[in-house]
C-alpha cells in the first residue's frame, strides 16, 4: 500500500517529553501490592507482563510505519516518531524491572510467549497492519489510561512508588494516544480495516488478560478464595470499576470519523505533571 498524495498532512511537529521517572523497583515489592486484594493486584500484575513485548512490536509498527510514508512527510514525523519510541521503551524497561520482582515472587508470564508467537505469525503482513493494531492496543491503553487518572480506588493502598510508576505511564499513554491513529491515517489505512482491528484486538485482549490474571490467581494461592471474587465484581463491575468507566470510550473506535483527541483527560494528567514534578526529570523534548 503506497501512501496517495492526497492523504492529510503530517502533523505539526510535535515533541513528546521523554521522562525519567524516580523509582527504584530494585528493592521489591509486597505480593499483594495493590492494597492487598489479590484481584487488582494480579490483575495490574497481568498488564504489566504484556507491556515489553507489546511495547516493543508498537515501536517497530510505528518506525517501519513511518518508512512506508513520501520522503518528504517522513521529516514532519521525526519529532513525534523519536518522542513516541523514547516514552514506550522507558515503560518497557521500567515494566521488564516490575516484571523480575513478580518472577522472584513466583509468577510466570505466559502472555509474552503468546504475544511473541503471533508477531512471528503476522510478520509478513502489510505494515498498515501492524499500525493498524497498534493503534487499537492504544486506543485500550488511553482508555484505561484515563480511567486510572480518574479513579483513585483504582491504585487505593498501592507503595507510593508502584502508584507513581503506574500514574506517569497512564500520563505518557494519554500524550501520545494520537500518534499510531494518525500514522495509520496518513497511510492511507481504511476506517473497515481500522474497526475490524480493533473488534480483533478487542477479544484477543480480554481472553489473554483473563487467561493471565487466572493463571497469576492460581500460581499466588489466591484463586478459590470467595474473596478474590468479590473483589473481582467490585473492581471490574462496580460504579467506580473498570467497566463503568471504559466500555462507552472503548466502543467509540467503532464509530466510522472517531478520532482519539475526542476522549479527553487533559485537566488530570496536567493536574498529576503538576502535583508529581519531583517525581520525574524530562531526559529529552
Ligand atoms: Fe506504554
Ligand atoms: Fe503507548
Amino acid at each position: 500500500m503506497n501512501a496517495p498524495a492526497d492523504l492529510p498532512p503530517a502533523p505539526e511537529s510535535r515533541r513528546l517529553p521523554i521522562r525519567r521517572l524516580r523509582v527504584d523497583l530494585s528493592k521489591g515489592f509486597p505480593a499483594l501490592w495493590c492494597g492487598g486484594e489479590a484481584f487488582r493486584t494480579h490483575y495490574h500484575n497481568a498488564l504489566s507482563m504484556s507491556f515489553p513485548i507489546g511495547e516493543q512490536f508498537f515501536i517497530d509498527a510505528v518506525k517501519k510505519g513511518v518508512t512506508m510514508l513520501p520522503l518528504e512527510q517522513q521529516a514532519a514525523w521525526a519529532e513525534e516518531v523519536r518522542g513516541f519510541v523514547g516514552q514506550e521503551a522507558t515503560h518497557r524497561f521500567l515494566h521488564a524491572q516490575f516484571n523480575a520482582e513478580l518472577e522472584r515472587q513466583g509468577l510466570k508470564n505466559y502472555w509474552q510467549g503468546w504475544a511473541a508467537r503471533r508477531i512471528k505469525r503476522g510478520e509478513q503482513m502489510h505494515p498498515v497492519n501492524h499500525v493498524a493494531v497498534t493503534a487499537a492496543y492504544e486506543h485500550f491503553t488511553a482508555v484505561m489510561a484515563t480511567g486510572l487518572l480518574t479513579h483513585p480506588n483504582w491504585m487505593e493502598g498501592a507503595p507510593p512508588d508502584l502508584a507513581l510508576l503506574w500514574r506517569w505511564h497512564a500520563v505518557e499513554e494519554s500524550e501520545h494516544k494520537t500518534v499510531a491513529f494518525d500514522l495509520y491515517r496518513a497511510m492511507g489505512g481504511s476506517e473497515r480495516r481500522r474497526i475490524l482491528w480493533f473488534v480483533y484486538v478487542s477479544v484477543q485482549f480480554l481472553v489473554e488478560s483473563t487467561l493471565q490474571t487466572s493463571i497469576n490467581l492460581w500460581r499466588a494461592g489466591q484463586w478459590w478464595k470467595p474473596r478474590t471474587w468479590w473483589q473481582a465484581a467490585r473492581y471490574l463491575f462496580g460504579p467506580r470499576g473498570v467497566w463503568a468507566a471504559s466500555f462507552v470510550p472503548l466502543l467509540e473506535y467503532l464509530r466510522p470519523g472517531f478520532h482519539p483527541n475526542q476522549l479527553g483527560n487533559a485537566d488530570e494528567m496536567a493536574q498529576w505533571l503538576q502535583t508529581q514534578r519531583d517525581a520525574y526529570s524530562i531526559v529529552a523534548g
